[in-house]
């Protein structure tokens, strides 16, 4: 499987998510400022994929200086920009700061190593992404079990990463793992991640699975289809509120009532210690995503819209979080967590 986002050639390589699934086209990003953009119009999206481009956006930027002073510059211009694409999904903005912790913490080196280094770094970043998904799987695989109806909502799979996936992740292992069940797999309304990129996904994995509308949930869940509900996340905060696509929040309601299990799956690189629920910022995106699909008007012309991209999930709806370190359950203090994580985490969260 081509990976959704590649260094190739000293350019960066995507996956352009809004052809999918008609179209398995490849965008080849020359500038920090073509990546921002495919953030933005999500060309590329899911929070661990946006971390991972953000990265090699700054790469990108190093690559084309030749003095350290251009390099300082250089390199804040593109960290400021690729931090404005998006406002909302942790990884992208602990990508940033771990890739400036680079350019700060080694002003005495030459131009040509700070480059090398900072390029190097956007590597491991996205190195990282695929063991840290594969963990998250091997964590999570046991909480599915033969007979299982799993309903996953918007995309946390191999497009949302660099490979693999997440929640998708999880699913996955377990698929590998010999266990049969099946996925439903919400189409998530406005832009379709689920009935574009995760039933593109299952399809070629060869899981089964059901596309079902966002209002089906209900349904599926009262008939006893659905055993276990498993989505990503955006945004973790110390106390197990998630941040993900809109849609999530109504999904553990629904799941709690019918006293089906929640779970989420991230990697640390998610979790915001020291972000408060009320601090977390929700995206707004454009009118025309509600008023149009797929280009399409099904709206009368003027109509006025609400379109927030993510919502809320208050740490007590959700049974466990799968993260590469393991499972853990409420009450939720996922500083513990990085505790455990050792140096590697300790730098990332210092
Ligand atoms: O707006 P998107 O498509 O970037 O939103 C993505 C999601 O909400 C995913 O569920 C989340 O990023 C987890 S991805 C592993």
């Amino acid at each position: 499987m081509i990976k959704t986002i590649e260094w190739k050639d000293d350019c960066v390589q995507i996956i352009d998510q809004n052809a999918l699934p008609n179209e398995l086209k490849i965008i080849r990003c020359e500038d920090y400022e073509r990546l921002a953009k495919a953030i933005e119009c999500m060309e590329i999206r899911g929070a661990p994929a946006i971390g991972v481009a953000a990265a090699m956006g700054i790469a990108l930027a190093a690559k084309k200086c030749s003095s350290k002073d251009e390099l300082q510059v250089s390199l804040e211009a593109a960290h400021n920009r690729l931090r404005s694409t998006r406002p909302t999904a942790r990884n992208l903005f602990w990508a940033l700061e771990r890739m400036r912790r680079i350019w700060k913490d080694l002003l005495d080196e030459t131009a040509e190593n700070l480059k090398e280094k900072i390029i190097n770094e956007a590597l491991a970043i996205a190195e990282e992404d695929v063991s840290v998904c594969k963990a998250i799987g091997e964590n999570g695989a046991d909480l599915i079990s033969d007979g299982d109806g799993i309903l996953t909502h918007c995309n946390a799979g191999a497009l949302a990463c660099v490979e693999y996936g997440t929640a998708l992740g999880v699913i996955r292992t377990a698929f590998k793992d010999g266990r049969k069940f099946i996925v439903y797999a919400s189409e998530t309304r406005p832009l379709l991640q689920g009935a574009r990129l995760t039933a593109f996904e299952l399809k070629h994995d060869g899981i089964p699975f059901r596309l079902i509308t966002d209002n089906m949930a209900a349904y599926v869940m009262k008939k006893g289809l659905v055993k276990k509900v498993i989505v990503g996340a955006d945004l973790i905060t110390r106390q197990g509120y998630v941040v993900n696509k809109i849609g999530t929040y109504g999904l553990a309601v629904l799941a709690k009532h019918h006293d089906i299990p929640f779970y989420v799956a991230a990697p640390l690189s998610t979790i915001d210690l020291d972000r408060s629920p009320e601090s977390v910022v929700i995206e707004e995106r454009a009118p025309s995503e509600v008023t149009h699909v797929r280009g399409v008007r099904i709206a009368p012309d003027g109509t006025e819209v609400l379109n927030p991209a993510f919502d809320l999930t208050p740490g007590h709806l959700v049974s466990a979080i799968i993260t590469e370190f393991g499972v853990t359950r409420p009450p939720y203090d996922l500083s513990v967590l990085f505790r455990n994580g050792g140096d590697r985490i300790n730098r990332i969260v210092d």
